[in-house]
C-alpha cells in the first residue's frame, strides 16, 4: 500500500493516474473472497433476516434472494430519496417479491408513512413474503400486488400516477427489463432512483454477449444509461446493480 506522500507523486497528474495499474486484477478465488468479506463486513442483520432465506428454501422458495449487503444498500439508498410532504412518505415499487427479503430492508428505509408495493407472479412466493412482512413489522408499510409485472404495471401506474415514486426496485424477469422500463420511468419522482439487479449477470455472464438475457439487460443498462432525464451507473456489488437518479 502507498503511504500519503508516495501516493501523492505517483497520482501527481490526471495521466498518471490514469497509466497507474492498482494491484486489483479479479480471479475467481478474489471474487469469491471479496464478496464473502463484504457481506461480512456490511451485511450485519437481525436475527429474523439472517433466518427468513433458510426458511423460505425449506418451504420451496428458490435461493436467489438479494444478499445482505445488497439488502443494506437498498435500504441506505431508499432513505436517501427525497421524501415527500409530511402528509405523504416515500412511495417504492419492486418488481419480484420473493420471499420478502428485499423488500423487508426496503421498507425499514422508507420512513413514517412511507409505503412498498411489490409485484409478485407465484402465489406460493406472495404467501410466505407476507407472512414474513407481519413478522418483521412492516406488513402495514407493505402491500403485494399478485401478477405478472407487465400485466400489473399499466394499472399500477394509473393508480399511483407519474412522478410518483421514490425508489423502484427491478428485479423479476431479466428479458423484460427494458419493457418494464417504458412503464417505470415515468413514475419516478424528480430525484427519485430506479435500481435494477443481476445487470452483470445471473446464470449468465456480462462477456456470454449472444445470451438473451445479457442481450436484453445490455438493452435496459442502455437505455437508462443514454437517458438524458437519469444520472446512471452499475455497481459491480454481487450480480451487478444499475443505479440511476432523476434529475431533480
Ligand atoms: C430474483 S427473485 C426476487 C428476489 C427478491 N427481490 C429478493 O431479493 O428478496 C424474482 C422473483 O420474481 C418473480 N417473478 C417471476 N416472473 C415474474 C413476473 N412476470 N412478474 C413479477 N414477478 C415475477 C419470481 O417468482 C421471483 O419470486
Amino acid at each position: 500500500m502507498f503511504s500519503g506522500v508516495a501516493q501523492r507523486r505517483v497520482f501527481s497528474s490526471c495521466a498518471d493516474h490514469v497509466r497507474y495499474t492498482p494491484p486489483m486484477d479479479m480471479t475467481q478465488a478474489r471474487w469469491t473472497f471479496l464478496n464473502d468479506y463484504s457481506n461480512d463486513l456490511f451485511g450485519a442483520q437481525d436475527e429474523h433476516l439472517a433466518g427468513l432465506m433458510d426458511e423460505a428454501i425449506e418451504a420451496g422458495l428458490p435461493d436467489i434472494a438479494v444478499s445482505a449487503d445488497v439488502g443494506r444498500l437498498l435500504k441506505i439508498l431508499t432513505m436517501m430519496t427525497p421524501a415527500p410532504g409530511s402528509t405523504q412518505g416515500r412511495l417504492a415499487l419492486e418488481l419480484g417479491t420473493l420471499g420478502g427479503y428485499s423488500g423487508i430492508w426496503i421498507a425499514r428505509g422508507l420512513g413514517e408513512g412511507g409505503k412498498l408495493i411489490t409485484v409478485e407472479y407465484e402465489d406460493l412466493h406472495a404467501d410466505f413474503a407476507q407472512q414474513q412482512f407481519e413478522k418483521a413489522g412492516v406488513a402495514n408499510q407493505v402491500e403485494i400486488v399478485r401478477g405478472a409485472a407487465l400485466d400489473v404495471l399499466p394499472g399500477l401506474r394509473e393508480r399511483l400516477g407519474d412522478a410518483s415514486l421514490a425508489i423502484a426496485f427491478l428485479d423479476a424477469v431479466k428479458l423484460e427489463y427494458p419493457m418494464y422500463w417504458e412503464h417505470v420511468k415515468p413514475m419516478i419522482a424528480p430525484g427519485g432512483l430506479v435500481i435494477a439487479d443481476n445487470i452483470y449477470g445471473a446464470g449468465w455472464n456480462v462477456e456470454d454477449e449472444a445470451n438473451e438475457q445479457r442481450i436484453a439487460m445490455d438493452e435496459f443498462c442502455r437505455l437508462v444509461a443514454n437517458d438524458s432525464e437519469f444520472e446512471t451507473t452499475g455497481v459491480p456489488l454481487r450480480s451487478g446493480l444499475l443505479i440511476g437518479r432523476r434529475k431533480a
